[in-house]
């Protein structure tokens, strides 16, 4: 078999350990694998493909971000270029990806990335590519898997923020809010929050009321506490609100969530009186080495996908259920976006440890 790998969407710590643990089963197979350069981009111009031999994925299990490179931007089911009137031209290049796949003689595509990416791999595997989803990405909000890998780097590195934030908060006897990733889910947000005692905790999934994050700020200081720690998921949105964005999407790209750590923030401020400051931890969220947790799974995905293009498996996706490795339809898996329950044991834990939701 000669089988391609690529990453598609916002890198997640846990790549490079799926295309290690992708190069060396596929090899130890007697494969041959080839990685596609950024994305799809890689199969418009073929000479970004590159072979991957045991050698070049040794010592990468512990590296964050992508040896592939990755995009974002370009679906190629609806490319858009810029002219040079300044309008916008949308084309469908998908056919040029399916026939170059084709022409290289490759049996298989494993494709890594988030729902978007999955998405286009989808359609791909419609279009009679043989392809395998593994999925990634730091917000947590593919269905049809516990978790992907990236999410418990993302959250411990949230966590290790908000711990830090604690004392200098109290020392100041501050309001500090931490704006986090996660999109239009609240997964960084929750996690990271309980596990950084937090006092509040704002998510997209519970649509806040200030007034009553307020309050909580206002009880703790009848306690004793005269500082607080709130967590803001950027996708978080009052009551009757709107999600705030930072910038419109173009040229193919995704809008840009974030902005609402600093309302929240001089709200707070203004409504109660005490001195707030925010703070976004923005990118780092998706940086360094992945966590032990990450890599295994990384790890188990790749060797798991490997069998599965082996079984011909084609349109199906890895995904732990339970801590065991399945596989389950890509179809099935970007239906709908894995939400935050507000019945949930998360929510309810939560709730018992005193923590405002807004609500
Ligand atoms: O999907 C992962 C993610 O990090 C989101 O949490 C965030 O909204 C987005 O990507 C940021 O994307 P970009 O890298 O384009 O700024």
């Amino acid at each position: 078999m000669k089988i391609a790998v690529n990453t598609g969407g916002g890198d997640a710590p846990g790549l490079n350990a799926v295309i290690r643990s992708v190069v060396l089963a596929a090899s130890k197979k007697g494969w041959e694998v080839y990685g596609i350069k950024y994305g799809y981009r890689g199969l418009i111009d073929t000479k970004q493909i590159i072979r991957l031999t045991p050698s070049d994925v040794w010592d990468i299990t512990n590296i964050g971000g992508t040896i592939l490179g990755t995009a974002i931007k370009g679906d190629p089911f609806n490319f858009q270029v810029a002219k040079s009137d300044g309008t916008i031209a949308e084309t469908d290049i998908s056919d040029t990806i399916v026939s170059n796949f084709k022409a290289l003689g490759l049996d298989a595509l494993i494709a890594i990335g988030g729902d978007g990416s999955l998405r286009i791999a989808n359609k791909f595997f419609k279009k009679g590519m043989p392809i395998i989803g593994v999925p990634k990405t730091i917000d947590n909000d593919i269905c049809s898997t516990d978790v992907t890998f990236g999410f418990d780097t993302a959250v411990n590195t949230a966590t290790e923020a908000i711990d830090k934030l604690h004392t200098t908060a109290k020392s100041h006897d501050r309001v500090m809010v931490v704006e986090v990733m996660g999109r239009y889910v609240g997964w960084i947000a929750l996690h990271s929050g309980i596990s950084g005692s937090a006092d509040a905790i704002l998510i997209p999934e519970i649509p806040f009321d200030l007034e009553k994050v307020c309050n909580k700020i206002r009880q703790l200081a009848l306690i004793g506490q005269d500082y607080a720690i709130v967590v803001v998921a950027e996708g978080a949105k009052p009551i009757g609100g709107d999600i705030t964005i930072l910038e419109k999407a173009h040229l193919g790209g995704e809008i840009r969530l974030g902005g609402i750590g600093r309302k929240v923030s001089d709200l707070i401020g203004s409504m109660t009186g005490k001195e707030t400051r925010h703070i976004v931890l923005g990118h780092l969220q998706r940086g360094g080495a992945p966590t032990t947790f990450d890599r295994l799974l990384a790890l188990r995905f790749g060797a798991a996908a490997v069998r599965l293009a082996e079984a011909g498996k084609f349109g199906s996706m890895v995904a732990l259920h339970s801590n065991d490795i399945v596989s389950v339809s890509i179809e099935d898996a970007v239906r709908e976006m894995k939400c935050i329950s507000s019945d949930s044991d998360i929510i309810i834990t939560a709730r018992s440890l005193g923590i405002s939701f807004g609500d």
